[in-house]
């Protein structure tokens, strides 16, 4: 994706970032104060829940596709916010709506079906998030969708590859292909910059980055309800297709 910097953002741009940032450190310290097992995909000294990952997974999927929907009513809002803008941010969407294709072919080679993937229920949180982000986004224009993907980027940016890693170590690189050409793409457009770029230019207009810092608590705390219902739920393992 175009790095090129926008016309017309003043230096703030450095501040801005500064303050999302601290906020999402903090909101990290919350989640591995309260979400039990917090980590576990990561951390090597963690015991490894297959059942877990798979969850995971099969829930980031969901989401994906889920946030398709919010991402595309965002662009709508954007269009008159910002039209621009709203080109940078279509590229953008149009890109993350394919990933769910990424992550069914890493789940496919644990014995899942894409057709039984996509007709699974997702878990309560996840439809909260989605009911949530339709709901700001109606009140509120794009800043909402914008603000859950500066998350799930920045998580990408310092999380993905230690998870995809750490799978691979368990399973084999040939489970985390998928996983590994999605962190690719994050890296090679620079996604968690763009999203930086895009907030803080629609936030000049109004609520700022205190309107940001807002929507990214009430975004990481439903995210939050998601790891603490996977910890729930009880996932046997298939035999997988391929040999394990
Ligand atoms: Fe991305």
């Amino acid at each position: 994706m175009d790095k090129t910097v926008i016309k017309g953002i003043p230096s703030s741009l450095d501040v801005f970032q500064k303050a999302v940032e601290e906020t999402l450190m903090e909101e990290v310290l919350r989640f591995f104060s309260e979400v039990p097992r917090a980590g576990q995909l990561v951390d090597p000294a963690l015991e490894f829940d297959t059942g877990y990952y798979l969850a995971h997974r099969i829930e980031t999927i969901h989401r994906i596709r889920m946030t398709a929907h919010t991402d595309a009513l965002a662009l709508a809002k954007m269009i008159n916010e910002d039209y621009d803008l709203a080109c940078r941010w279509g590229d953008y969407i149009v890109e993350e709506m394919k990933h769910d294709r990424l992550f069914l072919e890493d789940i496919a080679m644990h014995g899942y079906s894409t057709q039984e993937i996509i007709e699974s229920d997702p878990l309560p949180s996840t439809l909260a998030l989605i009911e949530y982000l339709v709901d700001r986004i109606k009140t509120l224009g794009s800043l909402p969708a914008v603000a859950y993907s500066i998350f799930v980027e920045w998580n990408s940016a310092r999380t993905s590859r230690a998870a995809v890693q750490r799978a691979a170590s368990v399973f084999g690189e040939q489970y985390v292909r998928g996983a590994n050409a999605h962190q690719e793409i994050d890296e090679r457009e620079n996604h968690y910059e763009e999203m930086i770029l895009i907030a803080h230019r629609l936030t000049l207009q109004r609520g700022g980055v205190t309107l940001v810092i807002q929507l990214l608590r009430e975004i990481t705390s439903l995210l939050q309800s998601t790891f603490k219902e996977l910890d729930q739920l009880k996932i046997t393992p298939r035999r997988a297709s391929t040999a394990l």
